[in-house]
């Protein structure tokens, strides 16, 4: 038998009414917070998240799903299913001439990801998010109001007791220093650390601070160490723009807390960047993360912008929320009479009843039994009813019948 694939689900009827509401919920917040919808391809050149996302992550490094296509007429260009959506959103800003809108230019999508990593909980090969992208604002206002959706995003989907942590990663400038810094700092424990922070201590050393590996995070745990991991690195201007997002978010009421190890996954970020967690969730705890990448555009060949958004779990997001139950149809039409039941179901879909009917011609006791299971009411003509002109209509939760025209329906 030929099943799913490893690290991919099938979402049945029984939970898609949940993530209709997900998908609902976000649609109408983003709506009215001007942000417009972006649907950009599943597949994009490789080149665009190995210069996007960064070839120093695990995203890139171990990741992707990429192949390239054409058989005989072999088309040589190397595609990647998508591992994350910023990359290509970036990728249709700059093809569609966006930059020439007067800023901010702000978008959101939902849809799915690959990633090609060890399947656990919360943790799939196939998986959906719902991000949104805010393209030419640099002021902290910006970093706040994108905070400041996801965490009401997630509010009105129930969630309330979910706070976000935040840090600054500062800028090119004071990163580098603080970079070399920690390099310096880890260089006598460079045989000590994982294989992986072996290649991040070269490629990438921030990266090293986000590894789950115990023996990496005992040293990091070291008093000198700490210090300088946890030491005030970022300059002037990055410092005061982090402390106006934190002003900001505290105008709006959004909790949040400092963690100075936050770095993210992706190479792409520059100062604020955040993350919301939660522990229902297990190892997998991250819903939600993003933060500002002023660099990506122009690195990706369009003009410098300044950008921050985020991206949340949908799967994740399932796992904490109430889930919808099936609602019941409007009527079940019970008759053995198949051209007046068809023509019936025909009528009352056309006046935007929700309604279905036997389709076998079944005995009209199971067609009940039926009813009852799947409908609010039962339309029933039976042969009074169809000499009569009327129709006899059940209420199925009180057991109250009346007989009423097709008009009345
Ligand atoms: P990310 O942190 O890689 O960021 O992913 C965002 C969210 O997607 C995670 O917090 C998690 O809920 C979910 N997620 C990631 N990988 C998996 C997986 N394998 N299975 C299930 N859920 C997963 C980004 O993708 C950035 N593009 C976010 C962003 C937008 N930054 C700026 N703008």
């Amino acid at each position: 038998m030929i099943k799913a694939q490893r690290g991919t689900k099938d979402i049945l009827p029984e939970s898609i009414l949940t993530w209709q509401k997900i998908e609902k919920t976000a649609r109408e917040l983003f709506q009215e917070a001007n942000y417009k919808e972006i649907r950009t391809p599943i597949f994009e050149a490789t080149e665009l998240f190995c210069r996007g996302v960064g070839d120093s992550t695990d995203i890139v490094n171990k990741e992707m799903y990429t192949f390239s296509v054409g058989g005989q007429n072999k088309d040589e260009s190397s595609i990647t299913l998508r591992p994350e959506n910023t990359a290509g959103v970036v990728r249709a800003f700059i093809e569609h001439g966006f930059s020439r809108q007067s800023a901010p230019v702000k978008f959101w999508y939902f849809g799915p990801m690959f990633r090609y990593e060890r399947p656990q909980k919360g943790r799939q090969r196939q998986f959906h998010q719902i991000g949104v992208e805010m393209f030419g604002i640099e002021n902290p206002s910006a970093d706040a109001e994108v905070i400041a959706l996801v965490s009401k995003f997630l509010s009105k989907m129930g969630i309330k007791d979910l706070v976000a942590e935040i840090n600054s990663l500062g800028c090119i400038k004071c990163r580098d220093e603080y970079k070399a810094r920690i390099k310096e700092v880890l260089k006598p424990y460079l045989d000590k650390l994982c294989d992986d922070c072996r290649v991040r201590y070269e490629k990438n050393p921030l990266r090293m601070l986000d590894c789950k590996n115990e023996g990496c995070a005992e040293i990091f745990e070291q008093d000198e160490i700490k210090k300088v991991i946890l030491a005030d690195f970022i300059c002037e201007e990055c410092r005061e723009h982090y402390e106006t997002v934190k002003k900001y978010l505290g105008t709006l009421g959004i909790k949040y807390k400092e963690n100075k190890m936050l770095v993210r996954g992706l190479d792409y970020y520059n100062r604020t960047v955040f993350e919301i967690k939660s522990d229902a969730l297990g190892s997998q705890s991250a819903v939600a993360g993003g933060g500002r990448y002023d660099g990506l555009v122009e690195m990706l060949g369009g003009e410098k912008t300044p950008a921050v958004g985020f991206a949340l779990g949908v799967e994740r997001l399932y796992e904490l929320v109430a889930h919808m139950e099936e609602e019941k149809l409007d009527y079940f039409v019970v008759s053995n009479l198949q051209d007046k039941a068809m023509e019936t179901v025909q009528y009352l879909r056309d006046q935007d009843k929700s309604c279905d009917f036997d389709f076998q011609n079944r005995k009209f006791g199971k067609q009940l039994e039926k009813a009852g299971k799947t409908a609010k009411a039962a339309v029933i003509i039976g042969e009074d009813e169809l000499q009569g002109g009327y129709y006899t209509v059940k209420n199925l939760e009180t057991g109250e019948q009346k007989k009423v025209q097709k008009t009345d329906l």
